[in-house]
């Protein structure tokens, strides 16, 4: 049934799809909040965009974390054809999450899933200036951020913004600094306010959100009523080739309130 959105974009998909300016929105029955099905679902759609629009030829497909990414993983299957390869990577480096959820543990179980190769990135995100430089020399850390920087496919997740800072234990000053600022969404370790504007940058090692600029094809995945607010802020100035995943709950409370 959830195949049937490739057919032909119905109404609800394309009043989002203008809204955000964007290329496509693939909207799943239902409210990820309250039903897990539809985040199975969300995995579907996934899987069906990657098979379709991933070109052939060699890819690399950058892979967020996160709850919403490990359930997506769980239902990619064989994207390997004779032309077609598949890299999985993560999109950035682990933070503090629990390892389940963690870019590095999605990306291998896509790629498991896929039949496609992984290649790890053993950092934390969060490094101070001078352990960043010292790790950016490391040969092996090196070949893996080249292939992140590469990357033809992105896939992640969007997230709420004190909620992600709560998981990511980020310190009560800089809460309180998110507060003052606004920020309502989190995505790539940027933070943003109700206008898409970014607020805040963790600093990183892995994707940015310049890189994903002219990438040519993202898949950002949320949905819920709870993440609506996140959802729409993100959406505002995300690169016009992203393709929104959502479900039917969040869909109508965008429009309702756009
Ligand atoms: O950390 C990666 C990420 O995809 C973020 O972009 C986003 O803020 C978060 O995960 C969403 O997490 P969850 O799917 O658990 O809500």
């Amino acid at each position: 049934v959830v195949l049937e959105q490739f057919t032909g974009m119905d109404q609800l998909e394309k009043q989002l799809a203008s809204l955000f300016g964007i290329d496509r929105c693939l909207i799943v029955s239902g409210n990820s909040d309250e039903q897990e099905k539809v985040i199975s679902e969300f995995g579907v759609l996934v899987e069906e965009a990657l098979r379709r629009e991933l070109p052939d030829g060699r890819n690399i497909i950058a892979v967020m974390g996160g709850t919403t990414m490990a359930e997506v993983a769980r239902h990619v299957s064989p994207l390997e054809t004779a032309k077609r390869h598949n890299l999985f990577v993560p999109a950035r480096g682990g933070i503090g999450e629990a390892v389940a959820i963690q870019a590095n543990s999605v990306s291998a179980l896509m790629a498991a899933n896929a039949h496609g190769e992984h290649r790890a990135l053993y950092v934390p995100e969060q490094l101070s200036e001078e352990a960043y430089h010292t790790l950016l020399k490391e040969p092996a850390i090196k070949s893996v951020l080249a292939m992140i920087k590469e990357a033809n496919c992105v896939v992640h997740s969007i997230g709420r913004a004190l909620h992600m800072a709560a998981r990511r234990k980020m310190s009560e000053d800089e809460i309180i600094r998110l507060k003052q600022k606004n920020a309502v969404a989190e995505s790539f370790g940027y933070f943003f306010d109700e206008n898409g504007a970014i607020v805040h940058k963790v600093p990183r090692i892995g994707l940015s959100l310049e890189d994903i600029q002219k990438m040519p094809m993202i898949l950002a995945v949320a949905g819920g009523r709870s993440k609506v607010k996140a959802i729409t802020a993100y959406m505002k100035n995300a690169p016009k080739q992203t393709w929104l995943i959502t479900d039917e709950a969040a869909a109508n409370e965008i429009l309702k309130g756009n």
